[in-house]
């Protein structure tokens, strides 16, 4: 018997509770042959905040979302033919690959972080394909640690680290590959690793006469419309505003604002629900082409830190 009331041995009970939890929009941690995600039902906005919350990380990193099979992950996102011959190869195993949304993705835009992509794998453990099979839902999982730990490669280090935050964890016992996956994005013909991991350039010779890139650094990737820079809208956006000016769209945080405000974060000041509506609202807003837009003040605790950290970056001067 564990000293962790929330690691569970498997068993197909086991496995029913945790999609009942992911269904309700908790978190389940489950093993997968890299390293222990913290997964949340990849639909749901709210419980992919939840994520964020649960790992206290100051930005909003994209997630990556966990499918039991490629032809599940073709429904949600764009395979070219050399990203459907690298999928064939590797899948299901430690290679995320990071292609365009769908146009009607059903995936929490948080996941992706607002950006037009998606980073999606199929992982080869059977306990996680089980969780992914049985629940019938995409799960978005960053690793289950907290913000700035080491990623956990036993249910230990998950209960250890997450504690009561996790409301089932699987136990698989230790990860095989104890590393992350290798993220790779596949755009016209070309592969370009953006995270290193047990799958590497070698393995992918043959698949493609391109080179293969390497982009260890965000700041690497420089291409326009590329992978990794951060959702922003197309108009200035203006923060910590109290009052609107002409020829501005007002989005409010909390109550007060209702004689200015067009649209709300969380008219009850629930960072929860405001991560979860934030890119939402900006790409509507953007939609319908808003002009200028102005912010109310979010407060810079929990939740909030990530929420004006991306703020920040849409506020500033573009080059
Ligand atoms: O092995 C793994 O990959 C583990 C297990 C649980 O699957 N997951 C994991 O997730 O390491 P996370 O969230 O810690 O790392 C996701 C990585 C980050 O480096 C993130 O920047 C990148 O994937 N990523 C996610 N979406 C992306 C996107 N749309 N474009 C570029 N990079 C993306
Ligand atoms: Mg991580």
């Amino acid at each position: 018997m564990s000293q962790y009331p929330n690691i569970n041995s498997p068993s197909e009970e086991v496995i029913k509770k945790a999609c009942d939890a992911l269904l309700a929009g908790k978190l389940v941690s489950f093993p997968t042959e890299t390293v222990y995600g913290l997964g949340a039902d990849a639909t749901n906005d709210k419980a992919v905040a939840g994520i964020f919350e649960a790992k206290g990380r100051p930005s909003f990193n994209p997630l990556i979302v966990h499918v039991p099979s490629l032809e599940i992950a073709e429904t949600l996102v764009e395979f070219d033919e050399l990203a459907r011959k690298v999928a064939e190869k590797f899948w299901p195993g430690p290679l995320t690959l990071v292609l365009p949304r769908k146009k009607e993705c059903p995936i929490s835009e948080l996941a992706s972080a607002g950006l037009p992509t998606l980073a999606i794998r199929v992982p080869a453990n059977q306990l996680a394909r089980d969780l992914l099979t049985s629940s019938n839902l995409p799960v978005a999982a960053p690793s289950a640690n907290p913000s700035g730990q080491l990623s956990p490669t036993m249910a230990e280090h998950v209960a250890k680290g997450l504690g009561d935050k996790v409301t089932v964890i699987l136990d698989g016992g230790a990860c095989g590959v104890g590393l992350e996956s290798t993220v790779a994005a596949v755009h016209d013909g070309r592969i370009t690793i953006l995270r290193p991991g047990a799958i590497t350039e070698a393995d992918f010779s043959g698949l493609t006469a391109n080179p293969v890139a390497q982009a260890t650094e965000e700041s690497d990737i420089v291409s326009p419309g590329m992978l990794l820079s951060h959702y922003a809208p197309s108009c200035p956006v203006r923060l910590n505003a109290t009052s609107v000016n002409k020829g501005e769209t007002f989005v409010g945080f909390g109550p007060g604002f209702n004689d200015i405000e067009e649209s709300n974060l969380s008219p009850s000041s629930d960072l929860r629900e405001a991560a979860a509506n934030l890119f939402k609202t900006l790409h509507r807003l953007d939609e319908e082409n808003a002009q200028s837009i102005a912010i109310a003040p979010i407060p810079e605790t929990g939740l909030g830190i990530a929420i004006n950290d991306r703020l920040k970056r849409a506020a500033a001067p573009r080059g």
